[in-house]
């Protein structure tokens, strides 16, 4: 694009993706997450004057696509039950430079959603989903709506073009790995999505995290593999979160997210907005930079601009490749507050 500007951070990484949470809340209770005991019916979740609007985020957005911003992805909580989103991914597509619009979702509203998503300019969805297994996924989810409604969502997506369809799998030991994960995968080689299997990780404060619950991805390599056999693939773009593997068999793929055994620090370009309007700049940071403040006090875009090409700038994030008994306690940002 002309007159494209680009940052990069303390360890030499450009600014090229932006993730934008749209709200706090979700209608899921995942235990690794959200557990329900902290986040229950008196959780302090964000007003709705706190958030910023869809003008605020369009706005912000336009900024960063003039820094390099290429991909956008929209979270939560759960970004489909911010009313009317529709309307703001129609907005963000529509941004000069920005080439990929996706979202993350549980994927409970989707089979309603998906046809005007698609329609309004969302490029693809990846979709949050742990286990095949009713029970198994009432344990983890810990909500009543039943797994079906996810996999009808995932079918609607499909239909509607939001492609390739993507399934994120946190592996939490004893309870969904095993069996579990090789369901998931067949799954994903019968219907064409790109499973991915998560190491689960310490975000935030509140899941109980223990490295005795993290199934490293290795494990679950050898375990597809003497099934069905795989073998590496290069990444699709530089800085790739996922590992990915190609089945040998030519039924497509599958992809490891291996913050606990394989950080990818190095090649991280992520930024990552709160519903609120803060600029975190590492899914792991106890804080984040205020950038609602400047847009309501009538800051220009171009103030803007330097506010986040300062922070960028500023950079030294590599939580993950530091990681420590240490690091444990350290105050982390809620993953629902951020969006994964
Ligand atoms: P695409 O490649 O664009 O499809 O997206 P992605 O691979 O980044 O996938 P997605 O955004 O769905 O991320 C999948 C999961 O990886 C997230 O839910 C997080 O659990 C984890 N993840 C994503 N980005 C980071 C990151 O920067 N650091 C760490 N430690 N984990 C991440
Ligand atoms: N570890 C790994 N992944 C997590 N997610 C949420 N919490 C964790 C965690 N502790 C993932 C979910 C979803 C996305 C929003 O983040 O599976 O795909
Ligand atoms: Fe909700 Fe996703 Fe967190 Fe589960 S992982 S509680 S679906 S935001
Ligand atoms: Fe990026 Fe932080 Fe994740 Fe490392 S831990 S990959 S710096 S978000």
């Amino acid at each position: 694009m002309d007159g494209m500007k680009t940052v990069n951070d303390q360890l030499g990484r450009g600014l090229r993706d932006l993730r934008i949470s749209v709200t706090d809340r979700c209608n899921f209770r995942c235990c690794y997450c959200m557990p329900r005991d902290v986040f229950g019916t008196d959780f302090p979740f964000m007003n709705s004057a706190e958030l910023l609007s869809f003008e605020e985020i369009v706005r912000v957005t336009k900024v960063f696509a003039g820094l390099g911003v290429e991909k956008l992805r929209l979270t939560g909580g759960e970004p489909l039950l911010r009313h009317g989103i529709e309307a703001l991914v129609e907005q963000l597509a529509g941004i000069d430079g920005i080439e990929d619009v996706a979202m993350t979702t549980n994927g409970s509203l989707l089979a309603k959603k998906a046809r005007s998503l698609r329609d309004a300019g969302l490029s693809r969805v990846t979709v949050s989903l742990d286990s095949l297994d009713a029970e198994t996924f009432r344990t983890m989810s810990d909500v009543k709506i039943p797994v079906s409604r996810v996999l009808e969502g995932i079918a609607a997506a499909a239909d509607a073009g939001l492609t390739p369809v993507k399934v994120n799998t946190v592996v939490k030991r004893g309870l969904n790995n095993g069996q579990g994960i090789l369901d998931l995968a067949r799954f994903g080689r019968e219907h064409g999505y790109i499973v991915r299997f998560i190491e689960f990780m310490d975000v935030g404060a509140t899941n109980g995290w223990r490295m005795d619950d993290v199934v490293p991805a290795a494990e679950i390599v050898e375990a597809i593999n003497s099934e069905w056999p795989i073998e590496p693939v290069d990444p699709a773009y530089v800085g790739e979160v996922a590992a990915r593997y190609r089945y040998v068999d030519g039924a497509g793929e599958v992809g490891m997210i291996t913050s606990i055994s394989q950080p990818f620090c190095g090649t991280c370009t992520r930024a990552r907005l709160s519903a609120k309007g803060e600029l975190y700049t590492c899914l792991f940071a106890g804080l984040g930079h205020d950038l609602r403040t400047p847009l309501r006090d009538g800051a220009s875009d171009d103030e803007i601009e330097k506010r986040i090409t300062g922070i960028w700038k500023g950079r030294t994030d590599r939580y993950s490749a530091q990681r420590t008994t240490a690091t444990l306690g350290l105050p982390k940002v809620e993953m629902s507050y951020i969006g994964g």
